[in-house]
């Protein structure tokens, strides 16, 4: 369904040449759950960028069901992007401006046809927000306030959710609830979901791992349902430790 071919990434300053992402190929079937681990720096948002079309490789190809994506025209990128893809930020990036009812709207006026006045309201009560519609983002928790992005990713139904460190806002108790409303969307529906997390738990519970060192892909988990029954213990054998962070 995503189709990474030799990605590079890079940034050009003056004469020097920063070098973000160095060659990367995935292949990202439809369905699977996806965890992208490494340390602060080894460019997994710069990677997530990338995926969502949200930003233009320097080199390689990105195919989204068959649709190159690295070098459609701007607004070519945003019809693709719109309707098949969902995304989160670990900073909610709610519009200040609008209800929580009008930003779970927004992506739906965009992109779809129709009135999706109804469909934004029920997409806000499954978030368990029913309450809190008419709300600022600033009249929300920050729990709430993510619980309205997710509403907002998944209003056009995506094939696709991606969420870069979507609970790294969060206490334990509300990243569980944006987790679990995650995982709900890729088991019930069938949504691919692609997670930056530092949360070696959460990756544990991908169907696949992948990190990111330097740029550069360093591990590559394939699925469990691939792997040969009888090793039980896989998942706590591969869920190492990521390296300290500093989040200043
Ligand atoms: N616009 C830019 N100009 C220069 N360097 C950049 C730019 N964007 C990212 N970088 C650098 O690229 C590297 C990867 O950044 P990226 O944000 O992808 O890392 P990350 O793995 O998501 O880190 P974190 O876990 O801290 O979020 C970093 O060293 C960063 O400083
Ligand atoms: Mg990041």
């Amino acid at each position: 369904m995503i189709e990474v071919r030799n990605v590079s990434r890079w940034i050009q300053n003056g004469a020097r040449r920063v070098e973000i992402l160095k060659g990367i190929s995935l292949a990202i079937p439809a369905g699977q759950f996806i965890a992208i681990v490494g340390a602060s720096g080894s460019g997994k948002s710069t990677l997530l960028g990338l995926l969502a079309g949200l930003d233009a490789p320097s080199a390689g190809e990105i195919w989204l069901d068959g649709v190159p994506i690295h070098n459609l025209a701007e607004s070519g990128l945003a019809r693709v992007r719109g309707r098949k893809i969902g995304f989160v930020f670990q900073s909610y990036q709610l519009i200040q401006t609008l209800t929580a009812l009008e930003n779970v709207l927004l992506p739906y006026e965009l992109n779809v046809e129709g009135n999706g006045l109804e469909r934004a309201r029920r997409m806000l009560e499954e978030v368990g927000l029913r309450d809190r519609m008419d709300h600022y983002p600033v009249q929300l928790s920050g729990g709430e306030q993510q619980r309205v992005a997710l509403a907002r990713a998944f209003v056009v139904e995506p094939a696709i959710v991606m969420a870069d460190e979507p609970t790294g806002n969060l206490d334990s108790v509300n990243g569980s609830l944006v987790l679990d409303l995650l995982l709900e969307r890729n088991r019930k529906s069938g949504t691919t979901l692609v997670l930056v997390t530092h949360d070696s738990e959460i990756a544990g519970q991908a169907d696949r791992k992948i990190v990111l060192k330097d740029g550069l892909v360093v591990e590559d988990t394939l699925p469990l349902a691939t792997v040969a029954a009888g090793s039980s213990d896989r998942r706590v054998a591969e869920r190492g430790e990521p390296e300290e962070e500093n989040h200043g």
